[in-house]
């Protein structure tokens, strides 16, 4: 048995066969412990059996399997952690990339607030280059760590948080239920440290501090991320049975209390030019921190201004992160690839000789679109001077935060000779052959291949599994590829027949790579619990041209239910009820009403939807949970408002789950008419609308 060799005794064929060993034990221990929630070896066998295989790799690094025990366990394995739903979103920030851009932010706010002068403090903080995480303490006891997922439901990492030193098992004084916000992140010390270690040991190195503490923190083996060193920020909170204070500044002060650590370099400002100020000091300093960020969050202090001007889809309005500068980068320029994405358009990619940018290395940039390449903006105006993009030039590349990095310039003394010709934009789709045409207006050239282009047909899929649409557990972008170039998934409804195509054939399922009878059936599983599906998810899951996730939000909302949007969008056209009645959503223009009209009415497109919403149980969409008089009601706001202003009105209804419409129809239920109100007021007198001034409507929703 190689099992009881020494190390410096095996030789190469003995240890070639020990590492399959050892894959094959360590790989069913592992399952046993996360996905069965059933170890069958103890830690101590566990982590001697680790040792000798990392041992065995140090040893013959050439015998490293692919599947090696020493890489698995650094890689992202979302499917072994539980979801958990956040008692409140976690919200993302919008983004300010220059004073101007934070002067328009605060002027925002007094707007919205209606207060155009008069004092309005901001926390200034460093934005940290980590990842979120959500703490829930209950009776001061941590119960719950989970990290920020979709923003609705996030990832329980509980055990592993427990070993993060900066993380309190315990509090004293705290409110009975507590959320608290904040970073986790890695020092660029600790993370040096871990990739010389990694690299000692045979194992992959992170890209970067960020890449490590997400790695680290996604540990099936919360051994693991023990001993990687993770820190962690707190500066906000979810939910709270008590408020820590009536300040931002308080309530990090109250966090400090209670042994949170909250980022030294917090400050109170008491105008825009105090915020730049602290900014310029921030930046000063970014790179002794000792640990990443990538620019200042600036936070409205007054917590009930806060609460007043609550949120837009996923940011609150009382917050911005300010972002650094992005960073540049000069390298070759390859060639000129083209993708064709989920609608059809034709995108350039830049592949490059890869170059670090920020300490992340890129070797792939985008080129937006052909004019762009050309070096003309979208009216055929000159950038860059009109200098175009050539293969084999040599180009600046600029990278700002997760974004994708772009080819931001070129400079023509590098060019080449054999850098003849100006590129050639395709006009035939590079994957189906289909004509790849303009429209008037539009910078994008777009295959009209639609369904049969197997491009779009892919990217379609893709983003019918990703996580905003139906997030089937195991069927990631990689594996839905794969199924489409196997024919087994050509379309989306084809995921939902799967289980009965293969229930006898399940073998072939069975004989991929990696896989088994129990992968096959978790994956049946997972399909199955998605034909239960949300109306907003099912419509952002079709992939619609410009039906993003905030507008499938709005139609679920507006409509209820399923059936009603599609008996609704079957007879809307162009100026009929219908047509108005969808334009009248807030948030809803023409172009988004014509491309949903143009999905569901192009014959092919609407058969494959009809296909698919067969094998489909449509969740009614979850009207906000109100018991207030105007939750349900639609509401129109017409002359002026003294108490607030209209968009701070607007808001607070939409919170009460009523909905805000700028036109007055039938379907208003309440007309709030301040002075001035003109043609409305008439409109909802003649249509019999119930009609009030500001301060009934204020007594309505009991302000
Ligand atoms: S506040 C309601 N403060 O940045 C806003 N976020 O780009 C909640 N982040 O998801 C976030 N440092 O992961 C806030 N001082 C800071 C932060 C911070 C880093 C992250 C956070 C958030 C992301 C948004």
């Amino acid at each position: 048995m190689t099992a009881d060799i020494k190390i410096n005794k095996l030789t190469t064929d003995q240890a070639t066969a020990e590492l399959a060993r050892l894959a094959d034990v360590l790989g069913r221990a592992n399952a046993a412990y996360h996905t069965d929630d059933a170890p069958d070896i103890d830690d101590a066998t566990y982590d001697a059996l680790k040792r000798r295989n990392t041992a065995i790799e140090a040893r013959f690094p050439d015998l490293k399997r692919d599947d090696s025990p020493t890489d698995q366990v650094g890689a992202p394995v979302s499917d072994a952690f539980s979801k958990v739903p956040h008692a409140q979103r976690m919200l993302s920030l919008g983004n300010a990339f220059s004073d101007e851009d934070v002067r328009d932010f605060d002027s925002g706010v007094r707007k919205f607030l209606g207060m155009a002068d008069g004092s309005l403090a901001y926390t200034a903080e460093p934005k940290i280059d980590g990842l979120s995480l959500s703490l829930r303490y209950e009776g001061g006891r941590l119960v719950q760590a989970a990290t920020r997922g979709d923003g609705a439901v996030g990832e329980n990492v509980t055990a592993n948080a427990r070993t993060i030193v900066d993380i309190p098992e315990q509090l004293t004084g705290a409110p009975d239920v507590l959320e608290v916000r904040g970073e986790v992140y890695m020092s660029h010390a600790d993370f040096a440290a871990l990739n010389q270690r990694q690299s000692e040991a045979g194992g992959k190195s992170f890209a970067n501090p960020r890449n490590a503490a997400a790695g680290s923190l996604r540990q099936l083996d919360s051994r693991i991320t023990k001993s990687r060193p993770l820190r962690f920020f707190a500066y906000a909170w979810g939910e709270v049975s008590e408020p820590l204070s009536g300040t931002q500044s308080g309530a990090l002060k109250m966090l400090v209390k209670l042994g949170f650590s909250v980022n030294d370099q917090t400050r109170l400002c008491t105008d825009v030019a105090a915020m730049l100020a602290h900014y310029a000091v921030i930046e000063q300093q970014r790179a002794t921190l000792g640990y990443d960020i990538d620019g200042v969050v600036y936070k409205v202090d007054d917590l009930a201004l806060q609460a007043r001007l609550g949120m837009r889809s996923t940011t609150p309005r009382w917050a911005i992160a300010h972002k650094f500068p992005a960073e540049l980068a000069w390298t070759r320029l390859e060639a000129i690839d083209i993708q064709v994405g989920r609608t059809g358009a034709l995108s350039p990619v830049a592949r490059l000789t890869p170059v670090t940018v920020g300490g992340v290395s890129v070797s792939n940039a985008t080129l937006h679109n052909e004019d762009y390449i050309a070096g003309k903006d979208s009216k055929g105006g000159e950038i860059r001077g009109g200098k175009d993009i050539r293969e084999g030039d040599w180009v600046q590349v600029y990278r700002a935060g997760d974004v994708i990095p772009k080819v931001a310039d070129v400079d023509l003394s590098q060019r080449p000779e054999s850098a003849t010709e100006p590129c050639d934009f395709p006009k035939i789709c590079p994957i189906c052959g289909s004509g790849a045409i303009r429209e008037p207006g539009d910078a994008v050239r777009r295959c009209t291949g639609g369904l049969i282009c197997a491009a779009q047909a892919v990217e379609k899929l893709k983003h019918f599994v990703s996580r905003g649409a139906f997030d089937i557990d195991g069927l990631g972008a990689k594996l839905v590829e794969e199924f489409y170039h196997d024919g087994w998934v050509r379309e989306p409804a084809d995921i939902f027949t799967l289980e009965e195509r293969f229930s006898s054939g399940i073998k072939q399922l069975q004989n991929r790579e990696g896989w088994g009878e129990t992968s096959a059936n978790n994956l049946f599983a997972a399909i199955r619990e998605r034909k239960t599906i949300a109306f907003d998810r099912l419509l952002f899951g079709l992939g619609i041209r410009h039906v993003g996730e905030a507008a499938a939000r709005l139609i679920a909302r507006h409509y209820g239910t399923w059936d009603a949007f599609i008996a609704a969008i079957d007879t809307a056209e162009e100026a009929n009820a219908a047509w108005e009645d969808l334009m009248g959503i807030d948030g809803i223009g023409e172009v988004m009403a014509r491309s949903l009209l143009a999905a569901f009415s192009a014959p092919a497109e609407r058969a494959a939807i009809d296909r698919l919403t067969e094998h489909l149980i449509v969740e009614d969409a979850a009207r906000p949970q109100s018991d207030s008089p105007v939750a349900g009601k639609t509401v129109v706001f017409t002359g002026t408002l003294e108490k607030m202003t209209r968009a701070e009105a607007k808001s607070r209804a939409e919170a009460l789950g009523a909905k805000v419409s700028g036109s007055v129809s039938a379907k208003t239920d309440i007309l709030v008419a301040g002075p001035g109100a003109g043609s409305k007021a008439k409109k909802a007198a003649d249509l019999g609308i119930n009609t009030l001034d500001e301060d009934g409507w204020l007594a309505l929703i009991g302000a």
